[in-house]
């Protein structure tokens, strides 16, 4: 791989109510984003594209994928968003209340806490990276990937190729109208974020 494309899927109706996990649609919002990435590549080869099993990271690589002729669609479940267990579907606000010791524990280290029926950052890393195996073997020698993830999914794949310190990783800014453009050789390494 030459050149590996990361996006985070568009506003999801979950994103608009502040809802952590679930599994919602994309708003139309989250619709047009998913249209300006399709529109940003044009002309570019993508044979595979990797996104979670979850419905918003289908939807925004959906018009990439119909537009073209030879391209792959992967869904892993190793790419799923970090697992808030008891605490899915809830706003930050809500577990503050009804869950303070959640709130206060995560708060104290947000990338080695488990959420109670859930995932830490830590495990998260773990299948994370059995997803990018999987994905660079299925990719073979392919120039270009893309990998439509989630906020806390594409944090851990960026520090894959960017070494930042644990603590760091769970407050790294990834936005959902921009993409990382990650070249990763022995020789080269570039990160750049770009507007779609
Ligand atoms: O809020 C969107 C979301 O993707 C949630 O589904 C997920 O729990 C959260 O972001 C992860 O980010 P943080 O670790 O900052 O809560």
């Amino acid at each position: 791989i030459k050149n590996l494309f990361l996006a985070r899927h568009g506003q999801s109706e979950d994103n608009l109510a502040g809802r952590i996990g679930g599994d919602t649609d994309l708003t139309e919002t989250g619709r047009s984003q998913a249209w300006a990435l399709s529109r940003h590549f044009i002309g570019t080869p993508i044979p595979y594209v990797f996104t979670s099993t979850k419905r918003r990271t289908q939807e925004m690589a959906e018009p990439l994928v119909t537009a073209r002729q030879y391209c792959s669609v992967f869904a892993f479940t190793e790419f799923d968003e970090i697992d808030a267990g008891e605490c899915e579907g809830m706003t930050p606000a809500e577990i503050k209340e009804r869950r303070p010791e959640v709130y206060a524990a995560r708060s104290l280290d947000k990338y080695r806490y488990t959420y109670p029926g859930g995932e830490s950052y830590e495990i998260l890393a773990e299948r994370v990276e059995r997803g990018l195996k999987k994905a660079f073997f299925l990719s073979g020698n392919a120039e270009n990937i893309l990998i439509v993830g989630h906020q806390a999914v594409n944090r851990v794949i960026l520090s894959h190729f960017l070494f930042r310190r644990a603590e760091d990783v769970p407050y790294i800014y990834i936005p959902q109208d921009r993409y990382f453009h990650i070249v990763s050789t022995h020789t080269k390494k570039l990160f750049e974020l770009k507007k779609f």
